[in-house]
């Protein structure tokens, strides 16, 4: 039976998020992929059991998270059942709804209808009794923001979950959903976006000034643009990387022009004394209104690596100017 480190509060830190009572540790981990019924789940368990181990007190899925759709939920209640949920109060659980789950008008969007099931659904996978964080996964052009917003402030009120998140929402209709999540009196908790190197679009569109200004934390996920902003394609594509499955990743993204970009950083990463993984989690950790970097892994060694790269996460003016310039080359 698996017994937490004793040490576990000492190894990173934790930011508030927004104006709440709740702080997250700097780096969260996902389970998007390496969690759903196809992977292997030792090595899921033993990269929960790291992330714990090392502070990383949240876990993040969604309904459809595999695959197949629903397993990554299945193995995180596995892996709670097998011990680590003796710390359920240590932990904070989310999930979401809002993209393809199930046949029909009501499987995925943004309807009171879909939010509703689909969060009773996870509940059962999870075997939880409530989830700590529920997120509309991507805004839904066609459902009223109110309806969506209600079916979240309700799930809340019912106490099937503790608090509510949005993900994906561009900056004006953020606005909109923190309002009126606001006067329903169940504030934005999270807003999870898409940031790193390679994806700038939120710092453009002046996504973390909102944060800040509203007091909901940004939760950034895919930091390493799924890997990419790492040494591992820098000698090909090797043979047990997520590029290699061709999947979500193509390996048509490792162009000779982006090798470029990724060989120059990660010369600015080792004279910081850092890996570029390190780096890449540094530098979105550094903007105002931002709580916690959301990482996937293959392996608890990666896992252990992001952690240790915390200490360093300051950067120079010069050395910010030197990763524009490689950027915008
Ligand atoms: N809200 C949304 O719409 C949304 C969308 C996507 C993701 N997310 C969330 O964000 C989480 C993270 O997404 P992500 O997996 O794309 O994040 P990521 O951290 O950018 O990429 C993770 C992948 O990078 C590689 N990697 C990790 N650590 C490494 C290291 N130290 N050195 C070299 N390579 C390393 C691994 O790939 P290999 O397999 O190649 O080893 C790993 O699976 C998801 O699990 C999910 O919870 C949310």
């Amino acid at each position: 039976m698996y017994t937490a480190s004793s040490q576990r509060y000492q190894q990173i830190s934790y930011r508030r998020c927004g104006k709440s009572g709740i702080r997250l540790p700097l780096i969260s981990l996902g389970l998007w992929h390496n969690f759903g019924s196809i992977d292997d789940f030792a090595n899921a368990e033993k990269m929960a059991h790291t992330a714990f181990d090392l502070g990383i007190t949240h876990f993040d899925l969604a309904n459809n998270y595999g695959p197949e759709p629903g397993s990554a939920e299945r193995t995180l209640s596995q892996i709670l059942k097998n011990g680590l949920g003796k710390y359920r109060d240590e932990l904070i659980i989310s999930s979401k709804a809002g993209y393809l789950m199930w046949p029909g008008p009501y499987g995925e969007w943004g309807s009171r209808k879909n939010l509703i099931a689909s969060c009773d659904q996870s509940l059962k996978r999870l075997g939880l009794d409530y989830i700590d964080v529920f997120y509309h996964h991507r805004p839904d052009p066609e459902t009223p923001l109110e309806e969506s917003m209600t079916a979240l402030a309700d799930i809340v009120r019912s106490g099937k979950a503790l608090y509510a998140g949005i993900s994906n929402y561009p900056v004006d209709r953020a606005r909109q959903a923190f309002s009126m999540l606001r006067e329903l009196k169940v504030p934005c908790l999270l807003h999870q976006i898409n940031v790193s190197m390679l994806n700038r679009h939120y710092e453009e569109e002046g996504m973390f000034d909102l944060l800040d200004s509203e007091g909901v934390g940004g939760i950034l996920f895919s930091p390493l643009a799924q890997g990419l902003l790492s040494d591992k394609y820098l000698q090909g594509i090797p043979a047990d990387s997520r590029a290699k499955r061709n999947y979500f990743l193509k390996e048509s993204r490792i162009t000779p022009e982006l090798l470029e970009k990724i060989t120059r950083l990660n010369q600015i990463a080792s004279e910081r004394s850092q890996t570029l993984a390190q780096m890449a989690i540094a530098w979105v950790l550094r903007f105002k209104g931002v709580t916690s970097a959301l990482i996937g892994a293959s392996r608890p060694e990666q896992i252990i690596e992001l952690v240790k790269g915390t200490e360093n996460s300051s950067f120079s003016p010069g050395e910010l100017a030197a990763i524009d310039q490689i950027l915008h080359a």
